[in-house]
């Protein structure tokens, strides 16, 4: 419950404060070069140092991996993985989708523990405990009836995907924030999740929060070769993804066999 209340009051801090920044030039601007090997923009500084000064100031027993720090030994087994601002272009043009997204682990995605995933443009946030199903706004997920129909697809057309998928994409959304596209993928708003394509773009600190989301609601989350998703501590590290909800349960079967 720390963690969670925590969390919840940082976000909240941190998404009032970007909502004061009417002005362009307030929201636009880069400070120097992130761990992950991009430029750390303005917010994302933001953001991060905001998060940084809440685990140290109520000392929560993590080591931190960040995107734009990289990693800070802070002497313990177990890491805060995140990614203080997912979306940051949103962020920067009032797109009204971008999160705060972290998790907590040992080594690798086989120990995720916690998630919390925040819209801080409206304050909506997800978390999920591993074995305790997932939750939005303190309530529990349940598990949709039906299917959504609905797909985020990055760059299927250069790549070669499972049929199941390439015949399966009726209502596109394309987000940019993939915290909260897999956030939405466990929510029952999408069926679907699949970066593709030759330039791997997903990050450890984009999705691990996401992974156990989805994986509490019973979907599954596997990397471009259809191998279950895995990374570890290393934030330059970059993979395709395609993440399902459990309605293709068959289908998936029916691959491992
Ligand atoms: C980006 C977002 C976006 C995804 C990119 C990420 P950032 O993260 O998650 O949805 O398409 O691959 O880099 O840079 O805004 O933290
Ligand atoms: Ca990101
Ligand atoms: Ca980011």
């Amino acid at each position: 419950m720390t963690f969670l209340k925590n969390f919840i009051e940082t976000g909240s801090e941190i998404r009032e404060h970007i909502s004061t920044l009417e002005n362009k030039e307030q929201r636009i601007g880069y400070t120097g070069m992130g761990a992950d090997g991009t430029l750390t923009s303005r917010l994302d500084k933001l953001a991060e140092d905001k998060i940084i000064e809440r685990i140290n100031d109520i000392d929560l027993p993590f080591n931190i991996i960040s995107e734009e720090i990289g990693f800070v030994d802070r002497g313990y087994d177990s890491n805060i993985i995140m990614d203080p601002l997912d979306g940051t272009y949103n962020a920067e043009n009032q797109i009204p989708l971008y999160s705060m997204s972290l998790a907590v682990m040992k080594d690798d995605f086989t120990s995720l523990q916690e998630a919390f995933v925040m819209n801080l443009a409206t304050g909506n946030y997800f978390w999920a405990t591993k074995g305790n199903g997932a939750y939005r706004n303190g309530y529990r997920i349940e598990k949709a009836e039906r299917r959504s129909h609905a797909s985020v697809v990055y760059n299927l057309e250069e790549t070669e995907v499972p049929e199941f998928l390439k015949n399966d994409i009726t209502r596109k959304r394309i987000l940019g924030c993939a915290s909260m596209e897999l956030a939405l993928l466990a929510n029952g708003a999408l069926d679907n999740v699949a970066y593709l394509g030759r330039e791997k773009k997903l990050r450890n600190v984009d999705i691990a929060a996401g992974v156990l989301l989805v994986e509490e609601m019973g979907g599954f989350v596997f990397d471009g070769n259809l191998k279950k998703m895995n990374m570890g501590k290393d934030v330059r590290e970059r993979k395709n993804m395609i993440a399902l909800s459990s309605f293709y349960k068959g289908e998936i079967e029916e691959l491992e066999n």
